[in-house]
């Protein structure tokens, strides 16, 4: 049957962006007084990043940025979720303000602005301030004390102009890989307990900077977080399999059992949209639970506009003869990306979605989505990345199923512009829609920024229709 475009395409308030952060494409590590990171001291270490590579020069952006800027408004983006560097603009991390740091986004922010591109500006996104980890990080109290002067700094200079704010990218990730297995910056490996109190006091911090930006922003704030959005999938459409996917969900204890770490979903996002810790998750981890101070759930749970979510994959669950989770491995030669285990899933960005509205109640925005590969440039002179493309069109086809199931999607941001340093993996893998030349810091459209660009104008009605035997969601 022939469908009326705008039953194809998304809505038309839909925002279509692309993201990134500030350490993995700024480079210019001495630049004009920025102070050092945790990400520079971590790249020191032997062994800690792919072939020892480091971030000061990544993609020289904090020197190229109006190229950069063309090319997002080449590709026709309504916005770009940009994060700022905490030392570049403190850089002992509290007190004095190295005015050249908060000119270089004031500049990008107007540029943006001018080339029609809406700023989203996440505050933390691991780029930690090198001063503050040696007066004990998140593992200190006073670092809510400390996020919040900063957010304060960054509000004061940017609510003019930037609207949607995002405090902290994927707690999940630097408190578990930074704090926890030691193979993210700042490299340690402490015991869960302790772990957990870093995160305490990170999710403390993520309240404090919400309740600054809510009274002093000059223009109303839309705010919400950045999670890195453990997915699960049922395996079929029975409801018995999506009960089981969600119980899966929503368990702090892992399915299968076993592991005992900081990824899951409701440890981290219950404290913020429904304020408290989950029973379970509380009965999971015991004693090596962090024990709030009065007051602090309350500044934790400060309202939110939107929740984002992060999701690149999902894993796949059923449910047993007692309707328990079970997950299902991913089949031999499955499907996947080149960041290692992680499988080409496209229901992940319609079944996270749909479960992280079930149980928070606030629009979604999917602020990071991708595909990690290793691209080249060819004879021709120019990337082609069909993968790339194809797992986009099937993500977002996903995405739109659970819009048409009544899932509130505000919008969609492609992870990410350039090739870029991917932490501890250096340049080992390429995720971006433009091609980085390191040597030359050329950059090269590739395929796949074309392809975003006809669904950016088309406001994704070029994805066409997929017959699917899917039926909606429940
Ligand atoms: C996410 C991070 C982002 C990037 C992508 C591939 O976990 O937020 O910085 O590394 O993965």
């Amino acid at each position: 049957m022939h469908e009326h475009r705008s039953d194809i395409g998304f809505p038309a308030d839909f925002t279509w962006g692309v993201a990134s952060a500030s350490y993995q494409i700024e480079g210019g590590a001495d630049a004009d007084g920025r102070g050092e990171s945790v990400w520079d001291a971590f790249g020191r270490k032997p062994g800690a990043i792919w072939r020892g590579q480091t971030g000061d020069v990544a993609c020289d952006h904090y020197h190229r940025w109006r190229e950069d800027v063309a090319l997002l408004q080449g590709l026709g983006v309504g916005a770009y979720r940009l994060s700022i560097s905490w030392p570049r603009v403190l850089p002992e991390g509290v007190g004095a303000v190295n005015r050249a740091g908060l000119d270089f986004y004031d500049r990008l922010v107007d540029a943006l602005l001018a080339a029609g591109i809406d700023p989203w500006v996440t505050l933390f996104h691991w780029d930690y301030p090198q001063a503050l980890f040696q007066r004990g990080g998140w593992l200190n109290r006073d670092s809510a004390e400390w996020f919040a002067e900063y957010a304060g700094v960054v509000c004061d200079a940017l609510s003019d102009r930037v609207t949607h704010w995002i405090p902290q990218n994927e707690i999940q990730v630097f408190i578990n890989h930074g704090h926890l297995a030691g193979v993210h910056a700042p490299g340690l490996q402490l015991p869960l307990r302790e772990a957990l109190l870093a995160g305490h006091h990170a999710l403390l911090a993520h309240g404090k900077a919400v309740g600054v930006l809510r009274a002093r922003a000059k223009r109303r704030p839309l705010i919400g977080t950045s999670s890195a959005a453990q997915v699960c999938m049922p395996v079929t459409r029975s409801a018995a399999d999506i009960d089981a996917a969600r119980d899966a969900t929503w368990r702090v204890e892992h399915v299968p059992p076993g592991r005992r770490d900081c990824f899951s979903n409701s440890w981290w996002l219950d404290p913020l949209y429904l304020g408290r810790y989950p029973e379970e998750g509380l009965r999971f981890y015991g004693g090596d639970a962090p024990d709030p101070a009065p007051g602090d759930m309350e500044t934790i749970s400060a309202p939110l506009d939107f929740c984002g979510l992060n999701i690149y994959f999902g894993g796949l669950i059923f449910a047993d003869a007692d309707g328990k989770p079970v997950h299902q491995p991913q089949p031999q030669g499955y499907n996947r990306t080149g960041q290692c285990d992680w499988p080409v899933t496209p229901d992940s960005l319609e079944w996270g979605p749909f479960f992280h509205h079930e149980r928070y109640g606030v629009p979604i925005a999917i602020t990071e989505n991708g595909h990690q590969n290793l691209d080249g440039v060819s004879l021709d002179g120019r990337v082609h990345d069909p993968q790339r493309i194809d797992y986009t069109h099937r993500y977002l086809l996903a995405l739109r199923r659970a819009m048409r199931s009544g899932v509130p999607v505000s919008g969609y941001f492609h992870w990410t512009l350039l090739d870029n340093f991917e932490w501890a993996m250096g340049y080992n893998v390429r995720v971006g829609l433009v091609y980085t030349d390191y040597a030359t810091q050329r950059r090269i459209p590739k395929d796949s920024y074309l392809w975003y660009r006809d669904v950016v104008r088309t406001r994704g009605a070029c994805l066409g229709t997929q017959p699917s035997a899917n039926a909606p969601l429940p």
